[in-house]
C-alpha cells in the first residue's frame, strides 16, 4: 500500500524520556508515522518497548519530550482532555488483559458499552453490537465463542480476543504489543494478515512490537530498534537488512556473539 510520506504525521514522538525514580527506561526516542504506516518496534527484553506503547497510549506520562496524535500534544493534557485522543486508539496489550468475570462478548463490547462513545448507543443498537462482536471474532478466527469466559480459553485464544477487543471500535490507530508471541507460526501469520487487512480497510496507523523477524519483514514500513533506552536503528526494512551496525546485526540474526551481552538490556547493566 503506497504511503504518503509528505502527509501530516498521524503519530509523532519527539525526544521521549521515561524514568521511574532514577531508573531511566527511555532516553530520547523520536519517531513519526504518516497515516496508514506500520512501524515495528524491536529490542531486547526489558528494553522499554511496552513502556513506549504505554506512553503513546496515554496510559503513563512521559518524564520528558512530546507525543503528538494528529498534531495534538498529549503529555500535558488533563485526563478528561485525553479521552477523545484515547478513543482514536486501540491497544493490544502484551498480556491479554481480559476481564475474567466478563464473557468474551462483554470483553469485546466493553469499549462500546462503557467507552467514551457509549452515549451513541442505545438498546436498539445492541443488535448492531452483537453483529460487530460476531464479525470481530470471525476476523480473529474464533467464531461463535461469545458466551465463553476467559478462563475457558487457551493463551492464544485469549490473545486473539484481546485483538478483537482492540479493533472493536474501529480505531484510527492500533498499538499492538507483541500480538503474535507465543502463537504457533500459522496463527501468527494469520495475525500478520489481520494487521495488514486492518490497515487496508480503514487506513489504520499501527505500531507493532515484535521479536519475530519474519513478521517484521512482512508487515513493517519502518522499523525502530530500541537499545539502551535509545533508537539504535530507525529506518525501512531494506535499510535494516543492509545495516552493518553490530548491535542490529546480532539482534536480527539472534546470535549470542556480539555487543548485546545479556537478556536484561540497559536496565540491568545500569545498576
Ligand atoms: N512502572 C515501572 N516501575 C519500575 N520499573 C518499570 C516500570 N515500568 C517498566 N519498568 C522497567 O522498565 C524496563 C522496561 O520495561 P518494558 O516492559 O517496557 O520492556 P519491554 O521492552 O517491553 O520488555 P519485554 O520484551 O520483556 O516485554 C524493565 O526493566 C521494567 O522492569
Ligand atoms: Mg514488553
Amino acid at each position: 500500500m503506497p504511503l504518503d510520506f509528505d502527509a501530516a504525521p498521524k503519530i509523532e514522538v519527539r525526544d521521549l524520556h521515561f524514568a521511574v525514580g532514577d531508573l531511566e527506561i527511555l532516553k530520547g526516542i523520536t519517531l513519526s508515522l504518516v497515516p496508514a504506516e506500520i512501524l515495528c518496534v524491536m529490542g531486547v527484553s526489558g528494553g522499554g518497548k511496552s513502556t513506549l506503547i504505554r506512553n503513546i497510549a496515554g496510559l503513563i506520562r512521559p518524564t520528558g519530550g512530546e507525543i503528538f496524535i494528529d498534531s495534538t500534544e498529549m503529555s500535558r493534557l488533563s485526563e478528561d482532555e485525553l479521552i477523545p485522543i484515547r478513543a482514536k486508539m486501540g491497544v493490544v496489550f502484551q498480556y491479554a488483559a481480559l476481564f475474567d468475570s466478563m464473557t468474551v462478548y462483554e470483553n469485546i463490547a466493553f469499549g462500546i458499552l462503557r467507552g467514551p462513545r457509549r452515549a451513541q448507543y442505545n438498546k436498539s443498537s445492541h443488535l448492531a453490537i452483537a453483529r460487530m462482536v460476531a464479525q470481530r471474532l470471525r476476523e480473529v478466527g474464533l467464531p461463535g465463542i461469545e458466551r465463553r469466559l476467559p478462563a475457558e480459553l487457551s493463551g492464544g485464544m485469549r490473545r486473539r480476543v484481546g485483538l478483537a477487543r482492540a479493533l472493536a471500535t474501529e480505531p484510527e490507530i492500533v498499538l499492538y504489543d507483541e500480538p503474535t508471541s507465543g502463537l504457533d507460526p500459522v496463527t501468527a501469520a494469520f495475525i500478520d494478515d489481520l494487521i495488514l487487512r486492518t490497515r487496508e480497510r480503514n487506513n489504520v496507523t499501527s505500531i507493532v512490537v515484535s521479536h519475530d523477524m519474519g513478521s517484521i519483514y512482512r508487515i513493517a514500513d519502518r522499523v525502530l530498534m530500541i537499545y539502551e533506552g535509545k533508537a539504535q536503528f530507525y529506518g525501512t526494512v531494506a535499510e535494516l537488512k543492509a545495516s552493518q551496525d553490530p548491535v542490529v546485526k546480532q539482534f536480527i540474526t539472534g546470535s549470542t556473539e556480539g555487543p548485546i551481552q545479556n537478556q536484561q538490556g540497559h536496565v540491568a547493566r545500569k545498576r
